[in-house]
């Protein structure tokens, strides 16, 4: 597991303010953890047995990028969304949840795991609201992989409450003086730099609605693999992929490839 300073918020260039540091291992890694569904409907399993399936994966995965020294790991496990499922999933994974947070704790915490969730926790069961503030507090001075749990949780709903707060912190802002600086701070994952690397299993190629404002300049990943099949040699796969992105943040692949390390503190995510 790597160290990181996890609490600082202001050390993290925004892709849209500078030009981000890139490295050959993404520093943060954002996933949409799709097709458990369909893993169980092909095994002629009710939709409910991919989820339990799925949450095996999480722990394969939790542990290789731990291995693999990536800063944070970012899961969408239940989006603003998913409430429009039929009751009886929604109940599973409520429990699943429930069961997650109290048997994984350990094995995170042993592993130097710091656990933080984001999303509007305000709608669900206050018994897993309550597990919930005692599992990222057991955690919270964890040094190591700072695994992110996205639940309830919808990109537009992020931007709404950032700007929310920060007009109630700011009151009588005008809005000439509403600036990406001065929002940013109040988005939930204002403690992680930008997801270098995003993946979605499952086969979509779509966002819903996961982190909108943070995927800026993110490299998209997306591959047919259900979650439940998802494991550490597909993640290296997606690395290997990433290693290969020029990220040019705007600028043309002359200046990026430029010898400069001044006019370009980063280029191809390999160098
Ligand atoms: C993702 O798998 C898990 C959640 C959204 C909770 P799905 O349940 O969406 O699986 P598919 O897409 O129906 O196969
Ligand atoms: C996205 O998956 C949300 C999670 C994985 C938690 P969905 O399966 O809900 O997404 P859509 O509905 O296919 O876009
Ligand atoms: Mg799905």
């Amino acid at each position: 597991m790597t160290q990181s300073s996890s609490s600082s918020q202001s050390n993290h260039i925004s892709s849209t303010q500078g030009v981000p540091a890139v490295a050959g291992i993404p520093k943060h890694v954002a996933i949409i953890m799709d097709g458990n569904g369909r893993w169980a409907t092909k095994r002629f399993l009710p939709r409910v047995a991919g989820h339990s399936q799925g949450l095996d994966t999480v722990r394969d995965i939790v542990k290789a990028c731990g291995d693999l020294g990536v800063e944070h790991l970012t899961l969408f496990a239940f989006s603003s969304e998913n409430w429009r499922r039929p009751a009886e999933e929604v109940g599973f994974l409520m429990k699943l949840f429930l069961t997650a947070l109290e048997k994984e704790i350990s094995r995170l915490h042993r592993n130097n795991v710091r656990l933080r969730l984001i999303g509007d926790l305000s709608r669900f069961d206050p018994v897993i609201q309550e597990r919930v503030s005692t599992a990222v507090g057991q955690t919270s001075n964890n040094t190591g992989l700072n695994l992110t749990i996205a639940a309830n949780y919808g990109g537009r709903w992020d931007i709404l409450q950032a700007m929310r707060s920060c007009l109630k912190q700011h009151p009588g802002l005008s809005p000439d003086e509403l600036s990406e600086e001065l929002l940013t701070p109040y988005l939930s994952m204002s403690y992680a730099p930008e997801p270098d690397l995003f993946i979605r299993t499952g086969g979509e190629q779509r966002i819903s609605n996961f982190l909108l404002w943070q995927l800026a300049y993110t490299e998209l990943y997306f591959t047919d693999v259900l979650w439940p099949d998802f494991d550490a040699k597909e993640l290296a796969k997606s690395f290997a992929w990433y290693r290969d992105r020029e990220r040019r943040f705007g600028r043309t692949s002359a200046q990026v490839s430029s010898s400069d390390p001044a006019a370009n503190p980063s280029h191809k995510a390999n160098s």
